[in-house]
């Protein structure tokens, strides 16, 4: 167990560190049998994406691609709106391969699928969605996780590379931020 403590700002620890390390490589096995002999190229998001990510990527086998890419919501501090902007582009050539999404949490589906419309137009092999966290009770389009390793209850949550407005992102676990941080503003 994570014996991290936090302050008022925190309601509860949702998610251990040690949870999600076990369902990473879970994840990472069921990715690995998937793809077996078949080149990849990881996709990941920034920036929440890219802890999760660090858990996963050197337990996959084989051929592996990785990149980076940056996209903005807007919206209320706790929900996207569905307007998002491109910030960083992948540098990498899209079509022709398998790609895999790594994100950090799937919460309307708004910004994903913004994404897979975004990449599929670039003629890959395949995309798929790799997702450490799912909050299924908020999805306003018709999206699903391919791999999904935690559904949770609709709470705004944070750690783990999961921020509010920029903060918590360095919390070890995955943890509900108390209504109050957000209620306030
Ligand atoms: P969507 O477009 O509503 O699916 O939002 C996806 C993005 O919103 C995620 O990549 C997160 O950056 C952010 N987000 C959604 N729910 C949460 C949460 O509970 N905590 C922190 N960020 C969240």
């Amino acid at each position: 167990m994570s014996n991290a403590t936090y302050g008022k700002e925190i309601s509860k620890v949702l998610i251990t560190k040690e949870q999600i390390e076990k369902r990473a490589a879970e994840l990472a096995e069921e990715i690995n049998r998937d793809y077996e002999g078949k080149p990849l190229l990881i996709v990941c998001i920034l920036r929440g994406g890219a802890i999760f990510l660090s858990d996963l990527f050197t337990k996959l086998r084989g051929d592996v691609e990785l990149d980076f890419i940056s996209l903005s919501s807007y919206g209320s501090a706790t929900t996207s709106s569905g307007e998002v902007k491109l910030i960083k582009d992948l540098s990498t050539p899209v079509e022709g391969k398998n790609v895999l999404i790594i994100e950090d949490i799937i919460d309307t589906g708004l910004t994903l699928s913004y994404l897979i419309e975004l990449l599929s137009a670039r003629k890959p092999a395949s995309v798929k969605l790799c997702s450490l966290l799912d909050k299924p009770e908020r999805r306003k389009v018709n999206l699903q996780g391919d791999y999904v390793g935690f559904k949770i209850p609709d709470e705004f949550v944070v750690g783990y590379g999961l921020d509010y407005n920029e903060k918590y992102r360095n919390l070890p676990d995955i943890c509900v931020l108390n209504p109050e941080v957000y209620a306030a503003k």
